[in-house]
């Protein structure tokens, strides 16, 4: 059975990158449940019966406001995004969460995040998170120009931000893939959320790791690093994103096929293990 659904108060609308719509709904009842990596879906009743609905990641928790904040994903279409109409004072339906959390190890204490535009919102809340719990973060930012990047206001002040552009417009010329080797290195975990060119980016860089960490200068097989008691979490999760279906499991729409076999998103994702090596499975 899925979630009950409850009434959310549309309370601001924003953008967290160009054309990319923030919408903040009153919802104290449901926000203690949230956390970073999970969606709600948005239904809202139509003239002739039907139901718009839509998944949306959770890209904030205000605990103060009783609110939270989600971003409308792009139709897969094209189209405009009806739910992007909604006026401030509006109540619509909230379902959720949708999904399993990111999953973050206690002992990490430095998080790589990577994403380009389109993945923004799936990790923006884990950013905030994180940091509050004291953990150092980077974010690979990736974008065409420096226009279409998220406003840096959107993250912690202490969340180092590193930014890649097609045109060089600002910081890197080129994309996060050249940035990678730098950081790889220094994360206890990455998670990577954005276009499949950047999931593959980040998971070469992630088995170029784990290469490493088993192999010596001389080329030797390395010592098996120990894990740490409670560390279960991949070194690198990957964020699929989805758009519509059931939400519950039972539609079969948001099956995807991993490493490790098929993953339905709405259930055992949206975050999977983009290397393959733990038991949710690869990107
Ligand atoms: S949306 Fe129906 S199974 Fe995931």
């Amino acid at each position: 059975m899925g979630s009950t659904p409850v009434a959310g108060e549309l309370l601001a609308i924003g953008e967290l990158d160009p054309g990319r719509i923030a919408l903040e709904f009153r919802a104290p009842n449901l926000i203690a449940a949230l956390r970073p990596g999970h969606a709600l879906h948005l239904v809202r009743p139509e003239s002739g019966g039907y139901r718009v609905r839509r998944v949306a990641p959770v890209s904030r928790v205000d605990l103060l406001r009783g609110s939270v904040e989600v971003a409308l994903q792009p139709r897969a279409d094209g189209g405009q995004d009806a739910l992007a109409g909604l006026r401030i004072g509006e109540v619509i339906e909230l379902i959720g969460p949708i999904g399993q959390p990111i999953l973050i190890n206690k002992a990490t204490m430095r998080l790589l995040l990577i994403a380009d535009g389109e993945g923004f919102a799936w990790v923006r809340a884990l950013a905030i998170a994180a940091t509050s719990a004291g953990v150092s973060v980077t974010m690979l930012q990736q974008a065409e120009t420096a226009a279409d990047l998220p406003p840096a206001s959107l993250l912690p002040d202490v969340v180092e931000i590193v930014v890649a552009t097609s045109d060089g417009s600002i910081g890197h010329r080129g994309t996060v893939a050249d940035l990678l080797a730098e950081y790889v290195s220094w994360a206890d975990q990455a998670v990577v959320a954005g276009a499949a060119d950047i999931r593959a980016a980040a998971t070469s860089a992630a088995l170029r790791r784990r290469t490493a960490d088993r192999t010596t200068a001389s080329g030797k097989p390395a010592r098996t690093r120990t894990t740490p008691a409670g560390n279960r979490a991949p070194w690198l999760q990957a964020l699929l994103a989805h758009e519509i279906g059931c939400g519950i499991g039972a539609c079969g729409g948001c099956t995807v096929a991993t490493r490790a076999g098929q993953v339905r998103l709405c259930r055992e994702g949206p975050a999977v293990d983009a290397t393959g090596s733990a038991s949710k499975g690869g990107a």
